[in-house]
């Protein structure tokens, strides 16, 4: 189902002002496979004249007639089609010099051919230093495996590096972004859906005009077809020489083991050889590396929604997708959904709403703020946002449940007493607790559902 463009207001204002200019760009978008890549670029050049290309993995001669019989096409250019060139470089010099005015030109999956061709790379190298300049062209690159395009493309020491008038990586859509592929009233549900797949608007558009989450469920776990059941294997396959090493250690951080020693021994991996593994997947945003704000060590998180789906969710049930109990499922899912992957993504939704709401009025102020998590000294918060020089701090605890008013009483007054027993007892801390509902109660600070974005 196809599904309104939703936001991307920031990138496209990008694009649009570099288009105006009317200079030669080189614009690198990249970002991961399913993140809207292709859909962005669509709506940038809608009405301008352009040239959109594909590439295939497959070789230079397959592509260079492929690109050639497109843009032939698109510009009216009949010689184009069915012609040779003999590199990118050549193809491309042709096309600018035989259309004169503005024009886009986007090389979409140019990782695709680089990683089968890399000679291609050179050429490409060599029309961005010597013709580009004199043309009136934005040539736009687009991948989506980010290692290779770090690695062999636009990172430090490889042939593009520096040449880039702009870059972009395509992020996933916010929480707020959600409510306008589903149909879900109930905030609750919907907040469980962006748990599921998070702002990944592949597979939001794959649950589109869902209805419920019952409905979303069935679309997404109910089929062995689901693309869902591929993605794991296809990003560490296309992304990875050695698949199964990055495979491992996600799995690690996903079964709770979050440090580097326990990282290690749970997969047998040298605990030595890890910090460069750890980077590179830092480096995709496949994981992160959290450091509490205070005390000094910090963890792995799995950062990919739909990995952590996976993890927690698939993969300990996968033989009964083998076997097509979809029923049983479906009802392993919902309970282990609620336990630990709604409350995680519960907590950063509000972290977002946090970032947007709390963070301005203290930013305005003189001195560094903090936000994080707190882990120190035996005693946790799950958000802390932290401004030294002014003594102020917010403190939530997010609690993914119905409270009672007696359950609100509790919990804030623990939630009192444990700001006390804190290095945040010298601070002037406002409290609050989150949680999914809970009734207004005198001298509490509460936010519920209703109050964030979702
Ligand atoms: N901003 C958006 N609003 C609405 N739908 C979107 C948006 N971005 C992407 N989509 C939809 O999500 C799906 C995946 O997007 P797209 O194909 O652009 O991703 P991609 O990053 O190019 O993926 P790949 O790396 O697999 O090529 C498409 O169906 C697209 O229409
Ligand atoms: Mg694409």
């Amino acid at each position: 189902m196809q599904v309104s463009f939703v936001d991307r207001e920031e990138e496209l204002k990008l694009l649009n002002e570099l288009w105006l200019k009317g200079k030669p760009e080189f614009v690198v978008v990249y970002g991961r496979r399913r993140v809207g890549k292709t859909r962005l670029i669509m709506e940038f050049i809608k009405g301008k004249p352009h040239v959109y290309f594909q590439c295939l993995p497959v070789s230079d001669e397959v592509n260079l007639r492929r690109l050639a019989r497109v843009a032939g096409e698109a510009l009216g250019l009949r010689e184009l089609l069915g012609a040779s060139f003999s590199g990118l470089d050549s193809l491309l010099s042709y096309i600018t010099r035989a259309y004169g005015g503005r024009l886009a030109v986007i090389l979409d999956e140019f990782t695709y051919w680089a990683r089968y061709s890399p000679k291609v790379v050179g050429e490409l190298q060599s029309f961005i230093d010597h013709v580009l300049p004199e043309t009136n062209l934005m040539l736009i690159l687009c991948g989506s495996l980010v290692g290779v395009m770090h690695r062999n493309i636009i990172g430090y020491g490889a042939p593009l590096y520096g040449r880039r008038t702009a870059s972009l990586r395509l992020e996933e859509l916010k929480p707020w972004h959600v409510k306008h592929f589903l149909k879900i009233k109930d905030k609750a549900d919907r907040l469980r859906v962006y748990a599921l797949v998070g702002g990944m608007p592949f597979y939001l558009t794959y649950v589109a005009g869902s209805e419920s989450l019952e409905e979303v469920l069935t679309k997404l776990f109910c089929s062995k077809l689901s693309p869902i059941y591929d993605e794991p294997h296809t990003l560490f396959r296309e992304e990875f020489r050695n698949p199964e090493l990055y495979y491992s250690i996600v799995a690690a951080i996903a079964a709770g083991h979050t440090r580097l020693t326990e990282i290690a021994n749970y997969t047998g991996i040298q605990r030595t050889h890890l910090p460069k593994y750890l980077r590179i997947l830092s480096d995709l945003g496949i994981i992160a590396h959290v450091t509490p704000i205070m005390g000094k060590k910090g963890w792995y998180e799995v950062r990919d929604p739909i990995l952590r789906t996976w993890f927690k969710l698939i993969e300990p049930n996968l033989s009964l997708v083998e076997a097509g109990l979809y029923d049983e499922l479906l009802t392993k899912i919902k309970a282990e959904l609620d336990q630990e992957v709604a409350p995680k993504a519960f907590e950063e939704v509000v972290r977002t709403y946090v970032l947007k709401e709390f963070l301005p009025t203290l930013a305005r102020l003189r001195g560094k703020v903090a936000v994080g998590r707190y882990v120190h000294r035996g005693v946790e918060f799950d958000l802390v946002v932290l401004h030294s020089t002014s003594g102020k701090a917010y403190v939530f605890e997010v609690k993914w449940s119905d409270l009672t008013e007696k359950d609100v009483r509790r919990e804030y007054s623990r939630l009192l007493h444990k700001v006390k027993s804190s290095a945040l007892s010298k601070y002037d801390v406002k409290a609050y607790i989150v949680a999914r509902s809970a009734p207004s109660v005198d001298g509490a600070n509460i936010l519920t559902l209703k109050d964030l974005p979702i």
